[in-house]
């Protein structure tokens, strides 16, 4: 069924888990990590990239991943990641979208408050949650790891913007790491202290260790994103049955070794964060 962002954040809150959110590219992508939900009876938030919005490709992606959370017997958000500005937002919350993400972390911290309180309050008209970001989570590709979110500001931006969730930056990136990173755990408890026990997002999920992404949900991540590693699932797939004399040609039959890739690799994400079993907590 298809819900909104609060539904799967009280979710995780009450069974001390973190609903895993894969970003999706395309319908098989999008299929891999809904049946690897239902299969695990696990709730899920399938996300897509602002640039999709800004570009034909979300208008067609949007209505399949409605199709897909509708479908499916277990919860599913349909979320906007690192929307930058209420052109994106607004697009997708036309295209039926059910969580989204301001990200107005490169923003002077009282500008990210003031967008995205504004967002948050246009969202509230249809009953859509916001996930915000303070601090900011780079890419692995050089930038600076050392903006890292303070607990007085986490409690600041809580309060006076209202979002459902906020991304935190205790020392992850996107993409694929150099070296596994090790996540601030001592930050993320003191944050969901000074917060009053909020739902806290982590970004960059692709390459962290699984000890890692355990201890960074038993110290209160509620959101946990993977997105990098599920292009290469299904890349490497659609690359190995390249390689196959016998391959089918029909694209639909073609795809079902990747889709089935994509599933796989989001059910282990799943058991990891601890959603497995939960759909119906
Ligand atoms: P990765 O690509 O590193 O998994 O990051 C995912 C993410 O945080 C999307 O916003």
């Amino acid at each position: 069924m298809l819900v909104n962002l609060k539904t799967v954040l009280d979710l995780a809150e009450k069974g001390n888990f973190a609903v895993p959110a894969f970003n999706v590219y395309n319908m098989e992508t999008a299929m891999g990590a809904v049946q690897a939900a239902e299969e695990m009876r696990a709730p899920a938030i399938l996300q897509i990239y602002p640039r999709l919005f800004k570009e034909e490709a979300g208008y067609y992606l949007s209505p399949v991943v409605v199709a897909a959370a509708r479908k499916a017997t277990v919860p599913i958000c349909f979320h906007l990641d690192h929307g930058p500005s209420e052109l994106e937002t607004s697009r997708a919350l036309r295209w039926g979208a059910t969580g989204i993400m301001l990200d107005g972390s490169t923003l002077p911290f009282e500008e990210n408050i003031a967008l995205t309180k504004r967002v948050v309050e246009t969202c509230a008209y249809t009953d859509v949650q916001v996930e915000g970001e303070l601090g900011h989570v780079g890419t692995v590709n050089g930038e600076q790891m050392d903006e890292f979110t303070t607990p007085e500001d986490a409690k600041r931006f809580f309060e006076e913007t209202g979002v459902a969730c906020l991304a935190v930056a205790v020392g992850t990136a996107h993409g694929r790491y150099k070296k596994p990173p090790k996540l601030d755990i001592e930050r993320i408890r003191a944050i969901r202290e000074a917060t009053g026990g909020k739902p806290l997002v982590l970004h960059g999920g692709s390459g962290v260790p699984d000890e890692e992404i355990k201890k960074g949900v038993a110290a209160g991540i509620r959101k946990m994103n993977f997105a990098t590693d599920i292009c290469y699932a299904f890349l490497d797939s659609c690359l190995e049955e390249l390689q196959k004399p016998d391959r089918a040609i029909a694209v639909d039959n073609f795809m079902k070794k990747p889709i089935e890739a994509v599933k796989e690799f989001c059910k282990t994400r799943i058991l990891l964060v601890g959603a497995d079993g939960k759909a119906d907590v």
